[in-house]
């Protein structure tokens, strides 16, 4: 039985554009709603989120958005200031090392590096306890990846570097961030992909991929911005306008609009159609919402779609 809810750590990826960032919010919303504590991480370069909430600009210290669910933005520096500070203990000691010029330039080159500090940062959130009562600080950490080629590269490293050293301090984390990865009971990673044919083929590909190398537990496909049917009780009567020939005016524009859009629904379907027969997971549909403003309206009709769908899925497989 798949609960996206019992989640720890909610990981949404897909390619640019597709929605991540809009879908992360929702599903941070849905979960605050239903009272779990949760950390909504951005490590994207460009912070949506203080917009979408309608909060101050987002920084590394966890800000409450909405009751119970809270918010950063970390960029690869702050988090590998941060996990040096940690290590090293001394803040002169990393201004030493760290903001020397050559180091800076050598770290840069390393691939991975970015993400695997921010990977670590989230599994540091997901093992942060309450020192009073040892509950874990957060029931949910929901994750806005970064759109890195497929936006998944950096869940592999972990394994990449437990392969390439196999003892000391540094292969105990990376193994420990490695298990929490791979672990269905606490992690799902969401592939949202708009119901268009590109980011379809994109999304089967990166399916096959997952399944063939890096194993890590799956949840929903997100089908986002699908067109609502319009005029569908009057399909009969488009058609048979359409067939008598051209209907001129602003009529005539009109139908031409009811059938552009009937088209563009009906290639949808098979998009869908292609994502069930393709991939073997549950489903979200979100609609496509024409709003002229991206705003929290509009996020918490998502999060609403969210969470019936999510919880449809519970009810039936129990
Ligand atoms: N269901 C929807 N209906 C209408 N517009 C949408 C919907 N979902 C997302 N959008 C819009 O599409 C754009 C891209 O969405 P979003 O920023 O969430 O994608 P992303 O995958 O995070 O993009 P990036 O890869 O650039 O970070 C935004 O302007 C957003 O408001
Ligand atoms: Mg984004």
């Amino acid at each position: 039985m798949f609960d996206l809810f019992e989640k720890r750590f909610v990981i949404n990826t897909g390619k640019g554009g597709v929605g991540k960032t809009t879908i992360s919010a929702a599903v941070a919303l849905a979960a605050a709603r239903r009272g779990k504590r949760v950390l909504l991480m951005d490590m994207s370069a460009k912070e949506r989120f203080s917009r979408i909430f309608g909060s101050k600009p987002l920084s590394v210290e966890p800000l409450e958005v909405e009751e119970n669910l809270f918010a950063v933005r970390i960029t690869p520096d702050e988090a590998l200031e941060e996990y040096a500070i940690m290590k090293l203990r001394l803040k002169t000691l990393y201004k030493a090392v760290f903001e020397n010029r050559f180091i800076r330039t050598f770290l840069r080159v390393i691939p991975g590096l970015n993400e695997l500090t921010l990977l670590g940062k989230a599994w540091h959130e997901e093992q942060a306890r309450d020192p009073m009562t040892g509950r874990p600080v957060w029931d949910m950490i929901v994750i806005d990846a970064p759109a890195t080629g497929h936006g998944v590269f950096f869940l592999q490293i972990p394994d990449v570097i437990c392969s390439m050293i196999t003892s000391g301090p540094m292969y105990q984390e990376a193994r420990q961030i490695g298990d929490l990865v791979h672990d269905p009971r606490r992690t799902a990673l969401n592939l949202i992909t708009l119901v268009e044919e590109m980011p379809v083929n994109e999304t089967i590909e990166l399916k096959q991929r997952l399944d063939d190398a890096l194993k890590v537990p799956l949840g929903f496909v997100v089908a986002n911005a699908i067109y609502p049917p319009l005029f569908d009780a009057h399909a009969d009567l488009m058609e048979k306008l359409d067939a008598a020939g051209p209907v001129e005016g602003d009529l005539g524009r009109m139908l031409d609009a009811a059938l552009f859009r009937r088209k563009r629904v009906e290639l949808q379907r098979t998009y869908l159609d292609r994502i069930d027969a393709e991939i073997d997971l549950p489903q979200i549909h979100i609609p496509y919402y024409f709003t002229e403003r991206f705003d929290f309206m509009t996020i918490s009709k998502i999060a609403d779609q969210i969470d019936r769908q999510a919880s449809a899925v519970v009810r039936d497989s129990a």
